[in-house]
């Protein structure tokens, strides 16, 4: 809940405005105050009649309306509430932001601010992927900034990729999230969750059982403890969390990819169950039956991200958590694993036969670090979660 929570909305310009007038409105549901700001170009997007009677308040626009100086200005604007939200956040506004610029009211007020500030960025996918834009979303995490999305799907420009706003359940999370007074506040964690699925051809693809339950209550009680999480996940079977942004990859390959453009971290989750093996030459079209003759699938090994990120010299996460699966000698086959991949704890579980742990609702894990082992006793995958996120913040304080 957001009880006398007082949120300043900078909405700008770009299609996903709309939201932004939902936005407004679940914040307030939530008991939160909503001034808000438009800018120029927001206000070719949404009116500020609709902003205004949706906040209950005045729309600010212009940053030299001397009516709101004399009543309040820009600077006490700036700092008079607990967060900043940006939604839509456009490239302009994210360079703006990244080189200091105050050139309207927008701008200056998040020059101006010394209060935490959560981007929604809305974009068209090349103008996200561009140097220039991925350059200045680094600047802004370096310099504390939160973000929620962008996520992937069709954009209204009739592109498809990243570059969507997070939906509106999504910023409200994200913005509960900043504002709670969890130990993770501030923090960036990444997880990865879920099976990767290899292609042979366009129609077959080799999985495994992981239904990314482990990894997505994992995500959800980082996010608890007030962490902004960016969720990378394989095709699971269960629906990922509220509240975190979520990056969907099928392959190895593709997680890898995802992983190297969600870091900087301060700590990094591997609980994906990542394909050891891809089809070496998997088949543009569809393998034919032809004449009783067996097709012959080659292998090529996949990229080991736990490893790569583990051992990464620039920019590693001060914290990396691997997954170990065992059916026997759990403890030896573990420690092995933490100094081979070079990350910092390994939690191990049994998935011996008859423990019903893959796919089920409990785990029976034990923690390597450096200073050894340590067995939890068998609980639910949710309990797990919250116990290896409390430990995170603890390691991360
Ligand atoms: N992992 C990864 N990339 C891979 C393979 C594994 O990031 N290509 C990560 C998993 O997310 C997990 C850990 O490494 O955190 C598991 O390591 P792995 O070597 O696959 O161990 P097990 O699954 O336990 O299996 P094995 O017995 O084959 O070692």
């Amino acid at each position: 809940m957001l009880a006398s929570r007082r949120i300043l909305l900078i909405i700008g310009g770009g299609i996903a405005a709309y939201k932004a007038l939902d936005l407004i409105r679940r914040l307030r549901e939530r008991g939160a105050s909503v001034t808000p700001v438009l800018t120029r170009a927001g206000a070719e997007f949404v009116t500020p009649l609709s902003v205004s009677a949706l906040a209950g308040q005045k729309v600010f626009a212009d940053l030299f309306d001397l009516t709101d100086e004399a009543e309040m200005g820009h600077i006490e604007l700036s700092r008079s509430a607990d967060l900043i939200v940006v939604a839509p956040a456009t490239a302009d506004l994210m360079a703006k932001m990244a080189h200091g610029h105050a050139d309207d009211l927008a701008s200056t007020l998040l020059l101006a601010t010394d209060t935490p500030v959560l981007l929604a960025p809305a974009m068209n996918v090349r103008m996200w992927q561009h140097a220039a834009t991925q350059r200045n979303l680094a600047t802004l995490r370096a310099d504390g900034i939160g973000f929620v999305g962008p996520n992937e799907g069709d954009m209204a420009c009739g592109e498809h990729g990243p570059g969507r706003m997070a939906e509106v359940p999504e910023i409200l999370a994200a913005v509960e999230a900043a504002l709670s007074d969890g130990p993770l506040r501030g923090r960036r964690v990444l997880v990865t969750s879920g099976p990767t699925h290899e292609p042979i051809d366009p129609v077959r693809y080799i999985a495994n059982r992981s239904s990314g339950a482990q990894g997505t209550a994992i995500a959800r009680a980082l996010a608890a403890l007030g962490a902004e999480v960016v969720f990378v996940t394989g095709p699971a079977t269960v629906p990922p969390p509220g509240g975190v942004t979520v990056v969907r990859v099928e392959t190895a390959r593709e997680m890898l990819a995802a992983v190297e453009r969600a870091l900087p971290a301060d700590a990094a989750i591997f609980a994906a169950a990542v394909a050891d093996w891809r089809v070496a030459q998997a088949s543009g079209r569809k393998i034919k039956k032809s004449g009783g003759a067996l097709p012959v699938l080659e292998f090529a090994e996949n990229p080991d991200i736990l490893e790569t990120v583990s051992r990464m010299d620039k920019g590693r996460p001060p914290l990396v958590v691997g997954f170990a699966a065992e059916t026997h000698d759990v403890v030896e086959h573990a420690t092995a694993k933490r100094a081979r991949k070079g990350c910092d704890w390994i939690l191990a579980n049994d998935v011996s036969a008859g423990t019903g742990i893959m796919g089920g609702a409990e785990n029976a894990v034990t923690l390597i670090t450096e200073e050894g082992a340590e067995s939890w006793p068998r609980m639910g995958k949710d309990q797990v979660a919250a116990r290896l996120a409390e430990r995170i913040a603890r390691a991360l304080a």
